[in-house]
């Protein structure tokens, strides 16, 4: 793949956004450039790096009505060498590929996501965050643009990356733990449908499901499964917790619940954690009483974006509330917590293949 550049750089803009005393939002700041590329004649081609700017779309692009459009998030990170690491961008490309075969999209060879990505990356290098704890995040979408009103997949799609020097996820940080909302009035994915995958559409029908969590004192719902038995997700993170024998729970990876690259990454590294990780189907009552009980000790969300984010409380719709061994961030999240992200800022040795 050959990528044709044109460059416009902002060192004012940058250096405006980027100070040092800021905390720096999640998501909200972009870098100059992004990386695009069309699907056209069944090919992809015009791999190009451009200034961060407005597309140009027909109002009758198939995105636009029917969400044809899937993204991944990922995150790059600068070491004490002074180089900036992607972390296992093959895992979000392989992903990518499987959100396109649900959403009836082509496919986009791995090797080249990865490159424009790092081609992106290495454009805007000066834009990695100076601020403590704070991460390149990348956020590469495909999207359908046929001028078209009927229901059928696109005959033309852009795939684009553009990046986001972030702060937390969550604004408290990781030292604050959030609050989830157990409920039975919203669902985020049912059976056969796109909730295994990454497809824009599943992040739209959430957002009424969050802004009741938000009015209700919480940050998030912890998603159920369409029977309202089991727990499948922790708003745009997947669940754990942790018993009082030290075993992660992660809820199985049936077709309602993402696989998350860092699930999969801490179940990677249990032998080195020492901790046992099961992934099960678990009960939405047996979870509360556990709570109840003390046989649950602590719990949180896996995610790219949040990392590892303890849970501190779940609120139940009758006004209840069960709180999670004391309420703070407990011991092993903040063990795992630290692990990962020493492994993704270099302080600890990566798996082979982890960072590129
Ligand atoms: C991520 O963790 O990168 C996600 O995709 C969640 C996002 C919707 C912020």
């Amino acid at each position: 793949m050959k990528i044709a550049y044109n460059l416009k750089s902002s060192n004012e803009r940058r250096n405006n956004q980027l100070k040092p005393e800021k905390t720096l939002p999640f998501g909200q700041l972009r870098t100059d450039h992004m990386f695009l590329m069309d699907y056209n004649d069944g090919e992809w081609g015009n791999a190009r790096i451009v200034p961060y700017s407005n597309f140009s779309i027909s109002p009758g692009a198939t995105v636009l009505h029917y969400a044809q459009s899937i993204f991944e998030g990922a995150k790059a990170f600068m070491h004490e060498d002074g180089e900036i690491y992607t972390f296992r961008l093959d895992k979000n490309a392989k992903r990518l590929n499987k959100s396109a075969g649900v959403l009836c999209m082509p496919e986009i060879p791995e090797d080249i996501q990865i490159k424009a990505v790092h081609a992106l990356i290495d454009t805007d290098r000066l834009w990695f965050p100076v601020q403590q704890g704070a991460s390149l995040y990348i956020r590469p979408f495909v999207f359908g643009t046929q001028d078209s009103l009927g229901v059928f997949p696109s005959s033309f799609y852009t795939f684009a990356v553009v990046l986001s020097p972030s702060g937390p996820y969550y604004p408290q940080g990781f030292t604050s733990p959030i609050k989830l909302l157990i409920t039975k009035k919203f669902h985020r994915a049912v059976p056969g449908g796109t909730g295994h995958v990454k497809a824009s559409g599943n992040y739209a029908a959430s957002l009424q499901a969050g802004e009741y969590a938000y009015k209700n004192g919480a940050n998030q719902v912890l998603y159920l499964d369409h029977t309202n038995t089991y727990i499948d997700e922790a708003g745009s993170m997947n669940h754990f917790h942790i018993t009082r024998n030290d075993n992660v729970v992660i809820p199985e990876f049936t077709d309602t619940v993402l696989r998350s690259i860092t699930s999969e990454s801490v179940i990677e590294l249990q032998k080195r954690l020492q901790l046992d990780i099961v992934q099960k189907r678990i009960k939405v009552d047996d979870f509360i009483s556990e709570i109840k009980n003390g046989g649950i000790k602590e719990a949180g969300g896996f995610g790219t974006a949040a990392v590892v984010s303890a849970v501190g409380e779940y609120l139940l719709e009758d006004g209840g509330k069960l709180t999670v061994g004391n309420g703070e961030v407990g011991e092993i999240t903040k063990y795992i917590y630290d692990l990962y992200t020493g492994i993704q800022t270099g302080k600890y040795e990566a798996p082979e293949g982890w960072l590129q």
